[in-house]
């Protein structure tokens, strides 16, 4: 197990911003967590008048991160990397990954320092396997990849499963997302998967309108994408059976609860492609 940002923890130096929301603190409201504060809980109910369905999405995007990485370890990957992580929900990624293959290795990735403070519930790793957490921002992929967690965790030369779930709307055009999700795949070996969950304006555009325009007065930039901007996020990668789907229908369990709720209260797709 390894962990970064020590150094910025004996010093005491790390700034959690309590003062303005963050999307990571908004989004474990959603999930009925307690790693929140009084700006983040304002800013999550507005986001809630905006878009009343906003719990039913936030769920089933974490449905899909399961059943996802379930049907990824199934498919014999044994390592992941999931950027964007949150702060820690259980069952967390490795947890899911590692109940089907315990010697599973996972690194765990965001830019919200309070993601660091939580990070050890993250890395209670099956003594076969292993998790690390690094602090890093996606919008700068080669410091990214090249962090020393990162490379001594990871083997890059075995299949990688990279997740970027409900992430890709927080990068907007201008901070490049389609050039940043390009530096990554190029980092990975054949065989290699993309897992994407994002959310979009197909099925509700006004709500996701006044969802992004919550986050824009809240200080965080949003850009939910049309299928084809989404799509275009797996070029050159080859599709999994399931397709670029709406969220809920991307290999639906039928235990899942989420199974009622229509398209338009998740707002996302989903998809997982494999690197020819
Ligand atoms: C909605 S949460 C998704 C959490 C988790 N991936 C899931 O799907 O359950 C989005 C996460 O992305 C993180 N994030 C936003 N922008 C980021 C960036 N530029 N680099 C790294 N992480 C980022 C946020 O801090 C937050 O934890």
């Amino acid at each position: 197990m390894d962990e970064s940002g020590t150094a910025q923890e004996q010093h005491g130096v790390i700034d959690l911003e309590l003062d303005r929301p963050h999307s990571a603190r908004m989004y474990d409201y959603f999930l009925g967590g307690i790693t929140n504060f009084p700006a983040d809980r304002e800013a999550a109910a507005r986001t809630i008048a905006a878009f009343p369905s906003t719990l039913i999405a936030a769920r089933s995007n974490r449905a899909f991160m399961r059943r996802s990485t379930r049907h990824l370890a199934l498919l014999g990957i044994e390592q992941f990397l999931d950027i964007g992580t949150g702060i820690p929900t259980s069952p967390n990624l490795h947890e899911v990954a590692q109940g089907i293959t315990p010697r599973a290795r996972v690194v765990y990735t965001d830019n919200d320092p309070i993601v660091l403070t939580h990070a050890r519930a993250l890395l209670h790793s099956r003594p076969e396997g292993a998790t690390a957490y690094m602090q890093a921002d996606v919008t700068d992929p080669t410091a990214l990849l090249a962090h020393p967690v990162l490379r001594s965790t990871l083997d890059f030369d075995r299949p990688i499963a990279l997740s970027l779930n409900a992430l890709l709307h927080f990068v907007t055009d201008e901070h490049h997302a389609h050039a940043v999700v390009e530096v990554l795949k190029a980092a990975l070996p054949s065989g290699s998967m993309l897992v994407i969950s994002h959310a979009t304006p197909d099925f509700d555009p006004e709500a996701l309108a006044r969802i992004t325009a919550v986050y824009q007065a809240a200080g965080t930039a949003v850009q939910a994408r049309p299928r084809d901007e989404i799509a275009r996020f797996f070029a050159g990668w080859e599709l999994l059976d399931a397709g670029l789907q709406p969220i809920l229908r991307w290999h639906p369990d039928p235990d899942e609860a989420h199974l009622t709720f229509a398209d338009a209260e998740a707002a996302c797709y989903a998809g997982v492609a494999r690197k020819p």
